[in-house]
């Protein structure tokens, strides 16, 4: 046996457990439309109808079509790598398992631990998110919720025009907002909840969950396209509003990377590419799936694609019917459609955003209990995180606590910086993942593949550059933020890992 840090998880062995089928094991109930519903749930929600605004405002103007484009392919190389893993290593560790059976067991670690920035501060990210959506949903109806339950611990808000809103949301002077009603947060309940509702839906069963996910889906996805239904019409009927504002489709760079030009394509390609981050989250579904080997590339593949279409229109649509300069605003997307005179299209919108995110946190939790469902059977993780509940079959515990934590850290941490980290963290998997692809196929060749992914080494190579580039556009911080992340989690490893390792236990491969 060779350096244990490297030992990887025999293939055989993996296919074995994905072949298992008992009371405590997870359930196959998935077929391939739950699977894209799945993926499309996890991956429309706060980018689309939140972030595309400020990065076409700050960075790209209309070009910021070019950055959903940018970032979309880097998906789409990236997602063919994971459906060859995901229909070859049906498991439902994802890239974690991916990791383990090629480049070894240390690197499967860190990938299993990166997985948590993305899932599990995806989660707590974008239940932040949800309730500053509800808040605003619920005023659009002249409810309003005490605001001292609705942010993270010493937020400020302000009462301006009878809403409620946080105070860099309002954009008054010094003195003007000093003369407003104001209120200091406590602790942001409404996130809290709404993660605690998500995570007993989760528990409850995979089938419940499927079913509450596809039928908000729909309800996302009729917002969506309810907006390109009005806004086409729109920009066709008023050609020279369209041109006005795509006049300067690429405005020029102000003399700083990333303000404009090309730059600001780069810089608003590794901002919107949050919108895609999801579609991976499928594979963590593979033991729940009826048929694995043909559903998982559909899965995968069939969300990103529906996904990247939608994407591209709406941002077309979004920059040709307002102006660019006006879009940093928190509704983006609602207020374009209330712009073409159709009012009643922005409570649809905000209805698709409130859907939109909550079964974004879904997904995202299932991904999360799923990988360390799997490195609890692996040893890597405590025993009981691997438990599966008898009547529910589901991981009932990791959900749990994994929930509740989510909870704790969305209703008390800011999000801005949280949500570069999921990004990273996303990046970062996806870069082991077609590098463990293009291993395997050189170290393993005779392996069944019933999905192959297309001009192997062309296509691992070009989806490591573009998450590379897309990691360097970030800011350095969070790149050390990701390395003390990493920093913590090889001190667990060294700890409590290395001694329980069931592959380390029976002398690995
Ligand atoms: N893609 C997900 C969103 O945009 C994370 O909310």
């Amino acid at each position: 046996m060779g350096n244990p840090l490297f030992a990887t998880k025999s293939i055989d062995s993996l296919l074995t457990e994905a072949g298992d089928t008992g009371e405590h094991s997870l359930k196959r109930a998935l077929g391939p439309v739950n699977l894209v519903t799945l993926g499309i749930g996890a991956i429309i929600g706060a980018g689309i109808f939140v972030l595309t605004g400020s990065a076409a405002s700050l960075y790209a103007g209309p070009a910021i079509m070019l950055s959903y484009v940018l970032a979309g392919i880097g998906c789409v190389f990236a997602g063919l790598c994971y459906a060859e893993f995901a229909s070859m290593i049906p498991i439902a560790g994802s890239a974690y398992t991916y990791g383990y059976a090629t480049l070894g067991e240390l690197v499967a670690w860190i990938i299993g631990w990166d997985l948590i920035l993305e899932y599990a501060f995806g989660a707590a990210t974008v239940a932040s998110g949800w309730s500053s959506t509800l808040v605003a949903f619920l005023q659009d109806y002249g409810i309003s919720l005490p605001p001292e339950i609705c942010d993270v611990p010493g937020a400020k808000w302000v009462e301006y025009e009878g809403r409620w809103s946080p105070e860099s949301a309002v954009s008054l002077s010094a003195d003007q907002l000093a003369g407003l009603p104001h209120a200091t947060c406590a602790f942001n309940l409404v996130a809290f909840l709404a993660i605690l509702g998500v995570t007993t839906i989760l528990i409850i069963g995979i089938k419940e969950s499927a079913n509450f996910n596809s039928v908000v889906v729909f309800v996302k996805l009729a917002a969506v396209l309810t907006f390109i239904a009005v806004a086409l019409p729109f920009v066709l009927k008023h050609p020279a509003i369209a041109h006005e504002n795509w006049k300067v489709f690429l405005p020029p760079n102000t003399g700083s990377f990333g303000s404009f030009g090309w730059s600001g394509v780069m810089r608003g390609a590794s901002v919107v590419f949050f919108a895609y981050i999801g579609f991976d989250a499928v594979s963590t579904a593979a033991q729940e799936a009826k048929n694995p080997q043909k559903d998982m590339p559909i899965g995968l593949l069939g969300s990103l694609i529906v996904c990247t279409i939608l994407y591209i229109v709406v941002s077309g649509l979004l920059t040709a019917t307002v102006h660019y300069s006006h879009l940093n605003i928190g509704a983006p997307v609602s207020l374009a459609i209330r712009q073409t005179g159709v009012k009643w299209g922005s409570y649809v919108i905000n209805a698709g955003a409130l859907a939109g995110l909550s079964t974004v946190m879904l997904v995202m939790l299932l991904g999360q209990s799923r990988v360390f469902y799997s490195m609890a059977n692996d040893g890597l993780l405590w025993k009981w995180a691997g438990d599966i509940h008898p009547r529910f079959r589901t991981p009932w515990k990791s959900t749990a606590i994994v929930g509740v934590l989510v909870a704790i850290v969305g209703s008390l941490v800011p999000i801005g910086t949280l949500g570069q980290l999921v990004s990273i963290g996303t990046l970062f998997a996806f870069v082991i993942v077609c590098a463990g692809v293009w291993v395997l196929r050189v170290r393993r060749p005779e392996l069944v593949r019933p999905f192959r992914t297309p001009w192997v080494p062309f296509v691992p190579i070009m989806g490591i550059l573009i998450s590379l580039a897309l990691i360097a556009s970030l800011n350095a911080l969070t790149i050390v933020r990701l390395f003390v992340w990493l920093g913590i989690g090889l001190v667990v490893y060294f700890t409590y890992s290395v001694r329980h390792s069931k592959v380390r236990n029976s002398g690995g491969q």
